[in-house]
């Protein structure tokens, strides 16, 4: 187990002071993932994990030794995942495992239009604000082919955002907003009503707030909350406040869902080179997940009783 990188970083660059890039790498050695691939004895690895998810950057970048093709890469990313809690599905058709690369869309395109199957960089966000129940609690995101060009990983702690925002908007931020459910069933609530600023967790997709308060009988967005939304866009715009990471094939990243808005830059592939690949999964902490399920059981009653079915 090694603690020396995270340790390193926790005396580097602050977060919010500044973009920071490629923080070092938590190493995987071979040992490590081949026990994992074949349900050997997992202790090391899962201590090592859940020593990364638990750095108070609120993540950790890990490097495996051994290169793995896209197939045990996803076998990887499915035990890996298991070491950290239970993955959540992240669609209509309840995919534990997403490939996140360029499906030719745009941010919130049509009904169902996501943003891991763009290539647009910017529009910093969390993930799964829109699912009913809680958002994931972290996200696990293997490179398995990197973009010849941009994607990286740009991260910015919710601490960052709360310093320098207004009191005013952290109260606005902190109410109601709807957001679109980006498909789902026809019969179900289209929209997700959280705050953007709660408790321990920022759910944040402007785009999904924005289709979800054009819905017939869903109140326009105020003046008010435009105005919050906007500050807050533009500290998320601002690379200052930037920790930027470019993953490698065969590195992965451990992601704080609750604390850590990301996004990436634009990318191109191209005709000569793999087209860009991450394997994602959403995760609900293993300490929390008898209590999360409670609590999204009652979270899936819609506003007016109605139930609502998972996304
Ligand atoms: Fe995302």
């Amino acid at each position: 187990m090694s603690e020396t990188p995270l340790a390193r970083r926790t005396a580097g660059a602050g977060l919010g002071t500044g973009a920071g890039v490629g923080t070092p790498r938590v190493g995987v050695d071979r040992g490590l993932s081949r026990a994992l691939l074949s349900a050997g004895d997992t202790a090391a690895l899962s201590a090592l994990l859940h020593d990364g998810a638990r750095h108070p950057d609120g993540y950790a970048v890990f490097a495996l030794e051994e290169r793995l093709d896209e197939y045990r890469a996803r076998d990887f990313v499915t035990a890996a995942t298991g070491l950290l809690g239970a993955a959540l599905p992240q669609d209509a058709r309840g995919a534990l495992l997403r490939d996140v690369r360029d499906r030719g869309m745009r941010l919130g395109e049509g009904a169902t239009g996501r943003y891991s199957d763009s290539r647009d960089g910017g529009n910093l966000h969390t993930d799964g604000p829109h699912m009913p129940g809680e958002p994931p609690d972290r996200f696990l995101l293997y490179c398995v082919h990197q973009a010849a060009d941009g994607g990286e990983l740009v991260l910015l702690h919710r601490d960052a955002l709360t310093e320098r925002l207004s009191p005013d908007a952290v109260r606005v931020l902190g109410e109601p907003f709807h957001f679109d459910r980006r498909g789902g069933d026809a019969w179900a609530e289209p929209t997700v009503v959280r705050g953007v600023l709660t408790p321990g967790r920022i759910s944040y997709l402007r785009a999904y707030i924005t289709i979800g308060h054009r819905h017939p009988h869903v109140p326009d967005l105020t003046a008010e909350q435009l105005a919050a939304l906007d500050e807050l866009d533009s500290l998320l715009d601002d690379p200052r406040l930037w920790r930027v990471e470019r993953l490698s094939p065969g590195e992965f990243v451990v992601v704080d869902n609750r604390l850590l808005c990301h996004g990436r830059t634009a990318f191109r592939d191209t005709p000569e080179e793999p087209r860009r690949l991450m394997l994602r999964t959403w995760i609900r902490e293993a300490a929390r997940t008898d209590e999360a399920r409670t609590r999204e059981a009652r979270g899936a009653q819609g506003d007016n009783g109605a139930p609502r079915r998972a996304n």
